[in-house]
């Protein structure tokens, strides 16, 4: 019979260590270290003497496999995972409770099951019963589709069962809730998560089905359990939102069948997500004209153009130290700007708060957006409004130049869709000089350098 041995793993981080400790070193967390007891010791058959098989190799060169991917029919879905769902591929799906992850999947597979070339779905809820999932179903008016729906939590009777199936797509809600009786922790702990997916993983590989994980998020919004779990799996999807917006992203953060910065855009309707088409007018519908502190920025998602609205409100600060706040951007970034500003137009906002919002919970990650994000600050500070039917992008070097962004032409283009007029952007740069103006009627002013923002506001 296999030894008992145990490992004290980090709930956090999933660091292993041989005896208890109070806090974890490798990610500084109190408290997160909990005895684990496995029978099945991996190492114990190389210890074992038995001897292991012959691997063959092969040349780079061959034959390979095309992958025929599924098109799930929601076309946002489609385009974060890369062009469809790839047979055998693991789709682990992370966000906030409450943000939508059964809602998505459940209309994901309820899709693919009514189809015409009918896929076999099944959808397997560790978290709900089967009755609330049906009341889910009814409100999104799926009740009637031919989706397999199981209420189960023990990964053993889910692999025999699968085993038994012409699975195609399977869901399995959430990875948290399963547990493997041979791993002696709670279900959720690092131990069973990683036992659990690791057997899921196998099975879908050698079935070739589409195998959907939900996974819970930390505080920090990681995906909760072990790292190694992002790294086991196929694709590595993000959904967020914030509570009170209707708005949610599907965010790529990994994907080995795909680009990873494509976004999809939802929204949260009363009868579940909808994929919303033109992302950039929802994010500009409630924005109001002629007020300072607004600027428009043309960003960029993947390979989509996203125009949203970033506010900032600047005023006296009662504090010695100034409050920053930002929501949807980087405060380190912030930090850059205002001191970019500082040091070379000579602004001061040392006795100012600075907040910043970034509108409709959208969170932004380019460096383009510093250009926006400047002119919104100076806007606020003057209380001069900018031009409301102008929009702004540019990364802001330390030395207040401001530098070419990807995709000039393409930002334009959708500004110009969105009924835009004119745009600050960085001066034309390589391959944009040559091709400068053929494909928008915008005009655009070329500002190379911080000190020239100030003009604006004269
Ligand atoms: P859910 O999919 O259960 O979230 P998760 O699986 O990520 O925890 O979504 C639940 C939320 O979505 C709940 O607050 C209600 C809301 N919702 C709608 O607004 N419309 C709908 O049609 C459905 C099904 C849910
Ligand atoms: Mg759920």
């Amino acid at each position: 019979m296999a030894k008992k041995s145990s490992t004290y793993v980090c709930q956090n981080c999933g660091a292993t260590y041989s005896r208890w400790e109070g806090k974890c070193t490798s990610c500084g967390e109190w408290n997160s270290i909990v005895e684990e007891i496995s029978k099945n010791d991996g190492f114990s058959k190389i210890n074992g003497k038995k001897e292991g098989h012959v691997i063959d190799f092969v040349p780079l060169k061959g034959s390979t496999q095309t992958y025929s991917r599924i098109l799930s029919g929601i076309k946002e879905i489609d385009r974060v995972t890369g062009g469809g769902l790839v047979p055998g591929s693991v789709i682990l799906v992370g966000g906030d409770p409450g943000i939508g992850k059964s809602t998505l999947l459940l209309q994901v597979c309820a899709g693919l099951a009514s189809r015409d070339d009918k896929y076999s779905c099944y959808y397997i809820s560790g978290e709900e019963a089967i009755d609330q999932v049906r009341i889910r179903a009814e409100r999104l008016g799926l009740a009637d589709r031919p989706v397999n729906l199981a209420s189960a939590t023990d990964v053993r009777n889910i692999i025999t069962t699968l085993e038994k199936t012409e699975a195609q797509v399977v869901i399995i809600d959430s990875i948290q809730t399963m547990y493997l009786d041979e791993v002696e922790s709670t279900p959720g702990s690092v131990g069973q998560v990683r036992a659990c997916a690791y057997e899921l993983i196998k099975l879908a590989k050698r079935k070739g089905f589409v195998l959907f994980l939900v996974g819970h998020v930390t505080k920090q919004g990681e995906i909760a359990g072990p790292r190694v779990l992002e790294h086991m799996v196929d694709t590595v999807l993000y959904f967020e939102g914030e509570r009170g917006h209707h708005f949610r992203i599907l965010r790529a953060v990994k994907n080995r069948y795909g680009a990873t910065d494509e976004i999809g855009v939802f929204e949260m309707q009363d009868k579940g997500l909808v994929e919303v088409e033109n992302p950039s007018a929802l994010f500009l519908a409630e924005r109001q004209g002629n007020i300072s502190g607004s600027c428009v920025f043309a960003g960029i998602e993947g390979s989509r153009p996203l125009l949203v609205e970033i506010q900032a409100l600047v005023s006296p600060s009662g504090y010695s130290t100034p409050k920053r706040a930002v929501v949807g951007w980087d405060s380190n970034r912030l930090s850059m700007v205002l001191a970019v500003l500082e040091a070379r137009c000579g602004i001061n906002f040392s006795t100012h708060d600075v907040y910043l919002n970034i509108a409709g919970g959208l969170k932004i990650t380019e460096p383009a957006a510093d250009l926006a994000v400047a002119m919104a600050v100076i806007s606020s500070l003057t209380n001069k409004p900018l031009p409301a039917d102008m929009v702004v992008f540019g990364e802001i070097g330390l030395s207040g130049e401001i530098r070419a962004v990807s995709q000039k032409n393409l930002r334009l283009k959708e500004a110009q869709k969105l009924g835009f007029a004119s745009a600050i952007t960085p001066p034309a740069f390589g391959k944009d000089k040559k091709d400068n103006g053929k494909s928008y009627d915008l005009s655009c002013y070329e500002i190379g350098n911080v000190h020239r923002l100030i003009n604006w506001f004269n």
